[in-house]
């Protein structure tokens, strides 16, 4: 469903690459870090086994089935963007999705035109429950639920940690963190109201987890990842950059974006992550990283199907041709110009790879943490923001 491409990464100069051997020896470091891990009783990869969770999402939506025209997620950072990546990348089949994740008035206003109060619902996802954005949005449209003369509970479902006043529906574990929450009911709960196949999600993590767990460095493709990151930074790659060659993942480089940068950017270390989409950023910042700072390391996402084809005119070419030809000369380009880049290969997009990419990158923030000696499950810097708001608030 997933590999890897490292041969650019071995076939350049030690400064800029890595030889398999530099890899080989970082894998004595597995069974170690993955005791670590376990020692931080971290829920991202054990949620997942949760069946009774499915079934209550599951029957939840029978009941409300053809009740709602549109799905309005209040929510923010970890708690939004998964829904924004499922959205973007599979689609609904079912009501119109609005993911709420800012709170600039305009936009609001924009969202909520389109909507017919009486047949939306809206999911309120937060795992402190506490988070300001989030209250607000709240707050604004139970005034406006309550002025329809519209019962609030029909039209609310709150998604919380199990320690918040908001009466939740569906729990957020205690040990799974906002950005590693997409597979408990925080990105689940919408993917279902989408009408995706929740269980294919969760079966393509579960997949991904065998190999997270594994305790050979060959079939561990999380830790391999994670040690070409670290192993890079060291040589000076602190930048990196996620480029699929597919438009709807693009939406996959938000999440991750977080993901990485929450997690590992802590006590003056970390990643810089950059979101860029082949072929539209060849003609833009593709020349930065050709021949600017040699301090990127970059991973190209190719998707074999991308569900349809179609013609160019030109000669035989199909457009599929023509993006995968065009990301074979970026990725030549890069590495005759010495840049450290691997190669994702994707089948195709669909549930169950959104959950092994979903669990790949959460398993990678994971031994990354351990390779930086950070805890990549907490957010100082974010907590400190959220406080200094409240305090100017209530000032
Ligand atoms: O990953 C995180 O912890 C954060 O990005 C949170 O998801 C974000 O701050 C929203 O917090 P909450 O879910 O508590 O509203």
């Amino acid at each position: 469903m997933i590999s890897f491409d490292l041969r650019n990464l071995h076939t350049l100069p030690s400064a800029h690459g890595l030889s398999g051997e530099e890899l080989e020896n970082a894998s004595s470091k597995i069974l170690s870090f993955l005791k670590n891990i376990e020692q931080h009783d971290q829920g991202f990869y054990k949620v997942i086994d949760e069946e009774e969770t499915l079934k209550e999402i599951e029957s939840f939506v029978k009941q409300v089935e053809g009740k709602f025209d549109d799905i309005m997620i209040l929510g923010i950072g970890g708690s939004a963007l998964g829904t924004y990546c499922l959205l973007e990348t599979l689609g609904s089949n079912g009501p119109l999705i609005h993911v709420l994740d800012n709170i600039d008035p305009a936009f609001i206003a924009d969202e909520e035109a389109q909507l017919d109060l009486k047949r939306t619902l809206f999911l309120v996802i937060s795992k402190s429950g506490k988070t300001i954005e989030t209250r607000a949005q709240y707050s604004y449209f139970a005034k406006k639920i309550e002025e329809s003369g519209l019962d609030h509970d029909e039209h609310f479902v709150f998604i919380t940690g199990p320690d918040t006043e908001l009466n939740p529906k569906f729990i957020i574990p205690e040990n799974v963190g906002g950005r590693f929450s997409v597979l408990t009911a925080v990105g689940l709960l919408p993917a279902a109201l989408m009408g995706l196949d929740i269980r294919a999600l969760i079966k393509g993590a579960q997949t991904m987890r065998d190999s997270f767990l594994s305790e050979e460095f060959s079939t561990n493709l999380p830790f391999q990842l994670a040690a070409i990151q670290f192993l890079l930074s060291e040589k000076g790659k602190n930048q990196h950059v996620m480029m699929p060659y597919c438009q709807r993942l693009l939406a996959f480089t938000e999440w991750w974006r977080q993901l990485l940068a929450e997690s590992i950017g802590k006590e003056g270390k970390g990643l810089t992550p950059i979101r860029a989409l082949g072929a539209t950023d060849q003609h833009s910042q593709n020349q930065l990283y050709n021949e600017g700072p040699n301090d990127k390391f970059l991973m190209i996402l190719k998707i074999a199907d991308l569900g349809i084809d179609l013609p160019t005119h030109l000669d035989d070419l199909t457009f599929t041709e023509l993006l995968h030809t065009e990301m074979e000369g970026t990725v030549q380009s890069l590495t005759k110009n010495e840049r450290p880049n691997i190669t994702l290969n994707i089948e195709r997009l669909d549930e169950e790879t959104m959950g092994a990419l979903f669990m790949l990158f959460e398993g990678i923030t994971a031994f990354l943490g351990e390779f930086f000696e950070v805890n990549a499950f907490d957010q100082p810097g974010v907590e400190l923001s959220k406080q200094i708001t409240f305090q100017l608030l209530n000032s």
